[in-house]
């Protein structure tokens, strides 16, 4: 397998706050093209707490205002198999940063539901309403495998896993599939994960990486400038979308 430099924009910021004001200015650009072009928006958020600063950042003016939320449809990139009124949901951390701030219609807003019985029941129903709303988008590759999300948000963990995609998960395998659960992590929350698949995040237009913390810069230094060893070692190497790819970096 050649593993070709990372051919990705690296952009480092001098704290969070200003990361996710350039982050916020450039969802709306694309945003504002994606609705010219193809009458949407297609949005995948990522969990965990970095990206937080940026959804309260598009709580206010002048996103809260100027983003087209009528044509924006969200999903999340990943979810933790509790309640959607659990500390630990994603949905929750959106909701109270975000949904409950701007006039985004509910039927845009496309949790992944996991009020249903098992992991493995939550997303084969999210992989079903993919399935139907990006055939009714029109947004899928060309061999009408995977879904075409305008921008794909991701975050880093402390051992190199992004979306709920983990070292020596099974999942990191999973080339058919649109979503899959993943087992319990050895990181918290320790719960069962439901997760988008590589295929998926691959096919992106934009995905944009969101990482804070001197902690993490050791691990995206391998993935941008060693990219063999990363690609066994963390799970996170092997995001190479077909659009743009852009590291948002906070080093302290
Ligand atoms: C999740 C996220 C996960 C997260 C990383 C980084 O559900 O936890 O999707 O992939 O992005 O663990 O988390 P922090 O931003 O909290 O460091």
């Amino acid at each position: 397998m050649i593993f070709p430099e990372m051919s990705s924009d690296v952009q480092y910021f001098p704290n969070i706050q200003a990361m996710s004001q350039a982050v916020a200015d450039r969802l709306l650009a694309i945003a504002e093209a994606s609705v010219k072009r193809r009458s949407k928006f297609t949005l995948a958020l990522s969990g965990g707490s970095t990206p937080r600063t940026l959804y309260e950042c598009l709580a206010r003016d002048p996103y809260a205002s100027a983003m087209p939320w009528p044509h924006t449809h969200l999903f999340w990139g990943d979810e933790r198999y509790v309640p959607a009124d659990h500390p630990d949901s994603n949905f929750l951390m959106v909701s109270q940063a975000l949904l409950a701030h701007i006039p985004i219609p509910a039927l845009n807003v496309n949790r992944i539901n996991t009020d249903l019985s098992s992991p493995e029941e939550t997303v084969a129903a999210y992989e079903r309403d993919l399935r139907r709303l990006f055939d009714i988008f029109g947004s899928l590759t060309p061999q009408n495998d995977f879904p075409v999300f305008d921008v794909i948000l991701l975050g880093l963990g402390k051992d190199g896993h992004t979306a709920s995609l983990f070292p020596n998960s099974p999942a990191l395998q999973e080339m058919r599939r649109w979503v899959v659960a993943t087992p319990v992590p050895e990181l918290e929350p320790r719960v069962p994960r439901l997760t988008l698949t590589f295929p998926v995040i691959n096919a992106a237009r934009h995905v944009f990486f969101l990482v804070a913390g001197a902690d993490k810069q050791p691990i995206v230094n391998i993935i941008l400038h060693d990219p063999a060893t990363a690609w066994s070692r963390y799970p996170a190497a092997r995001v190479s979308p077909a659009g743009t790819l852009t590291w948002c970096l906070v080093k302290t």
